[in-house]
């Protein structure tokens, strides 16, 4: 008999495209049926069939206090009873804002919207309408959401100019932005020595989580920080997924840089759909109402997703928080590694805060194309295994992986236990 899982997936395949809401979700890139979750509690969640698994995808980011963390849920509860929206403002907005502003320097003032996707398509609108330039700079394997400007890849050879990675970008929109590698600095050099003047917005992820876990090297994101100031372009961190994540100042603390402006989304939603994006003064008032670039949401700074942010946030201000977490990351990164190389696999970790990258290679990568070059059917043998063993990774070799402060001690070393008896498997 087919389990229930299968028969929600051959169901959903006729009503929804692929069967899923977003495609990563489809398990093209490690082949197989999709997991259907039912429900979750702390760092575990359960498949429709009832089995339990220990999640470390965590909603691809945002369940850093693990699933249904009772103050999350009694805050989401309790704003639910006043209404679920209104399309007018709240004292919760205003809380949140300026616990954003307090919690990160850099933001002087910050506007709420309801997905990464927004929050990064509406800072790259308004880093142009503030500098009156249209071309963007962008880095290769860094993920900003699904907006036009920024679904391009890099064009071929001695191509500046990038071309649509997904059908229906327009060849014109793609061709004004421009990848380049990431944590190449002469690149970065080159490319602002012959379009400084043209270039309203880079854009980085500081940390990127989208090509696996890279870290940008400190002297590309000063140089970076450099040449914006330099060219009077913005620059613009993307911490929809290092935001909270890497820690309480997010990753702009780690390297002690400032952007000019920062989009956020993931964690400040605690689950909920809540991203912002905001940055310096001057530039945040070239929005309407008070400036001439247009944004706006009819559920933007909604206060159901508003009342979930605020108590994750509550939370992650405890003293000792990202100590704890990073450390427990560490704790399954480090064991992973040590428990690879006793059986011989080709196999490297790392981990910034609360997000990790695990490699099936020798050495840590430092771009996409290092990425690239990792033992991909090692990693989905290994996803698939770890995943009959009820432990979720990230149904792909090209995701960051994410800890919770729910996850604990035993929960890791199930999880090395687990990936000890795979790896004895395959000498
Ligand atoms: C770094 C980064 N930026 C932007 C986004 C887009 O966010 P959303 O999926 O909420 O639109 C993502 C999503 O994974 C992301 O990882």
């Amino acid at each position: 008999m087919t389990s229930l899982n299968q028969q929600l997936y051959e169901l959903s395949q006729k009503y929804i495209p692929g069967g899923v809401n977003s495609p990563v979700r489809a398990f093209k890139s490690v082949g197989g049926t999709p997991v259907f979750f039912k429900r979750g509690q702390g760092a575990y969640f359960w498949d429709v069939d009832e089995k339990s698994y220990i999640d470390y995808v965590g909603s691809w980011g945002p369940l850093i206090l693990g699933h249904a963390h009772p103050k999350v849920v009694k805050a989401v509860q309790e704003a639910a009873q006043n209404g679920l929206s209104f399309g007018a403002p709240t004292e919760t907005e205003l809380e949140i804002a300026e616990l954003l502003c307090k919690l990160l320097p850099s933001i002087e003032q910050v506007r709420l919207v309801s997905s990464g996707t927004e929050a990064g398509m509406s800072a790259i609108r308004l880093a142009r309408g503030y500098t009156g330039r249209s071309h963007i700079i962008k880095f290769e394997g860094c993920y900003h959401g699904h907006d036009d400007a920024l679904l391009v890849k890099a064009g071929s050879g001695a191509l500046t100019f990038g071309h649509p990675s997904s059908a229906g970008v327009p060849a014109e929109t793609a061709a004004h932005t421009i990848v380049l590698s990431y944590n190449d600095v002469a690149g970065l050099e080159k490319t602002f020595n012959e379009f400084g003047k043209e270039i309203a917005a880079a854009i980085v992820e500081p940390v990127a989580g989208n090509m696996n876990l890279v870290k940008a090297e400190p002297d590309f994101l000063l140089a970076l920080r450099r040449l914006c100031t330099q060219h009077g372009s913005v620059l613009i961190f993307d911490e929809v997924m290092t935001g909270f994540r890497v820690g309480l100042e997010c990753a702009q603390g780690l390297y002690q840089i400032k952007p000019d402006l920062t989009i956020l989304g993931k964690v400040i939603g605690g689950g909920m759909p809540l991203a912002a994006f905001g940055g310096r003064r001057d530039i945040m008032q070239c929005l309407a109402p008070l400036g001439a670039v247009y944004q706006a949401g009819t559920l933007s700074g909604n206060p159901v997703a508003v009342a979930a942010g605020l108590a994750t946030l509550r939370e992650v201000q405890a003293p000792g928080f990202y100590e704890t977490l990073a450390a427990k990351t560490q704790q399954l990164t480090q064991g992973l590694t040590v428990v690879a190389n006793k059986y011989g696999v080709n196999f490297c970790a790392e981990s910034v805060g609360g997000m990790f990258g695990l490699y099936f290679c020798k050495e840590l990568p430092k771009s996409f194309a290092d990425v690239m070059a990792c033992d991909k059917e090692a990693f989905n043998r290994f996803f698939h295994a770890m995943l009959q063993e009820g432990i979720y990774f990230a149904p792909s070799a090209f995701e960051a992986g994410f800890v919770s402060a729910m996850h604990n001690s035993e929960d890791i070393d199930k999880t090395l236990f687990a990936a000890e008896r795979i790896f004895s498997s395959w000498v």
